[in-house]
């Protein structure tokens, strides 16, 4: 891992290691891929304003958020079915975070037990709610969420139903999971092509299930039931008072936009909001998630406290997040390509990729602290 410099090597290892549906799957985006790009490349449209002169002999990162304390200013988001791209992927992931004192938050469609992910992580854990598999799966597993230790709930409310990943298709995600060999045949040879992911794919047990949608009567959702599942499983804002009562903690509302929506979570009882286009794979078209963070910051007030994702893969694309009002970020792929590529130890390296950056972008910036980044610090297109 010494030889990679940035995020963008990791994803180069991933590629290398993966087949290619699950590269895919994780480097894609929906339809045109038009908001995935954006995310990425909205970071160019603002430009730091450093002040010169200022000695920073020790750069403090440190955050706190629902009362709750990180070493870092960004967690790493939920990532759906990591179990495919590494053996107890979750485990691996949860555990890095947690040795570099920041927190990991756990999908519900994850390949590991959540009481596993936990124990596997000295940092705090957050877990993530899709209702696939209805309304008492999703208390069954809130309920073990609870007893488990988990502090936080994110409920993600912008997946009514899967967005169109047009690379799965080409792939043939759908043929792979349909048992039938004959379908399977013409697809197999990608994962023939690497035999260093297959051995652990296979060593882990083959394609994974989902241990935290427990089916009453049937156990564990299988993996190829989760597409339709998803489909039925849309999180309303009514559903946030049964899902408060259930949980009896801080809840966080991943999935914001707009202003509107950011007030709706605040009266629904939340403690804080993400803004996020789900990393470009829902509704194609969006705005990136920094673009709409300064609409939801201002609707937000002092009552929510504001997170963001989206594109991110430089500490200092954190730090602009952070000058526009994020209280901290959160990292998908910027870590999902070191979990492919590594499992803990990529992990790792993408931790120490963005805190590395981090502490240097604040020096060269004259800032001691992320509590001190501020509009000030950056210039901004005039129509934002
Ligand atoms: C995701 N994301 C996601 N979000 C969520 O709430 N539940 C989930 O299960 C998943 N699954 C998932 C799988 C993969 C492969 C990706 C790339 C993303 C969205 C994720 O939490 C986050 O919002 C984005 O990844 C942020 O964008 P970047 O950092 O990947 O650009």
């Amino acid at each position: 891992m010494k030889s990679v410099v940035n995020i963008s090597d990791l994803r180069t290892r991933a590629q290398q290691r993966l087949p290619r549906v699950v590269f895919d799957y994780i480097d894609g985006g929906a339809d045109a891929e038009r908001t995935l790009r954006e995310n990425c490349r909205v970071f160019d449209d603002l430009t730091f304003r450093p002040r010169g002169g200022v000695a920073t002999p020790a750069v403090d990162l440190r955050v706190s958020l629902l009362g709750q304390a990180f070493a870092l200013p960004f967690l790493l988001a939920p990532i759906g079915s990591s179990r495919m791209f590494f053996p107890r992927a979750e485990e691996h992931a949860a555990r890095a975070a947690g040795s570099a004192g920041t927190g990991y938050i756990l999908s519900t469609l994850s390949g590991c037990r959540l009481e596993d992910v936990k124990a596997a992580t000295a940092g705090p854990a957050w877990y993530q709610v899709y209702l696939v598999g209805g309304r008492d799966v999703g208390e069954a597993a809130i309920a073990r969420a609870k007893a488990a230790g988990y502090s936080a709930l994110v409920v993600t409310v912008d997946t009514p139903t899967s967005g169109n990943r047009e690379r799965d298709a080409r792939n043939g995600t759908s043929a792979l999971l349909s048992g039938n060999p004959i379908t399977m045949l013409p697809h197999l040879g990608q994962m023939l092509a690497r035999p260093r992911w297959l051995a652990g794919f296979l060593g882990d047990g083959g394609l994974m299930q989902f241990p935290n949608v427990v089916l009453p009567g049937s156990g564990p959702m299988k993996y190829e039931s989760v597409g339709p599942a998803l489909a039925r499983s849309v999180v309303t804002w009514a559903d946030l008072a049964w899902i408060r009562d259930a949980w009896g903690g801080p809840i966080v509302v991943k999935g914001i936009l707009i202003g509107d929506d950011a007030r709706r979570a605040a009266d629904e009882g939340a403690s804080a909001v993400i803004v996020s286009n789900h990393g470009g794979r829902q509704l194609d078209g969006v705005a990136s998630g920094l673009r709409a963070l300064p609409e939801v910051v201002a609707a937000a007030g002092a009552s929510l406290d504001v997170l963001m994702d989206g594109g991110i893969r430089r500490g200092s694309d954190i730090v602009k997040a952070l000058c526009l009002g994020a209280k901290a970020v959160l990292v998908g792929r910027g870590y999902a390509y070191g979990l492919a590529a590594a499992g803990e130890p990529g992990v790792s390296r993408a931790i120490e990729i963005f805190r590395a950056d981090l502490i240097r972008t604040l020096t060269l910036l004259g800032v001691s602290g992320v509590g001190a980044l501020d509009r000030s610090l950056v210039d901004v297109p005039r129509e934002w």
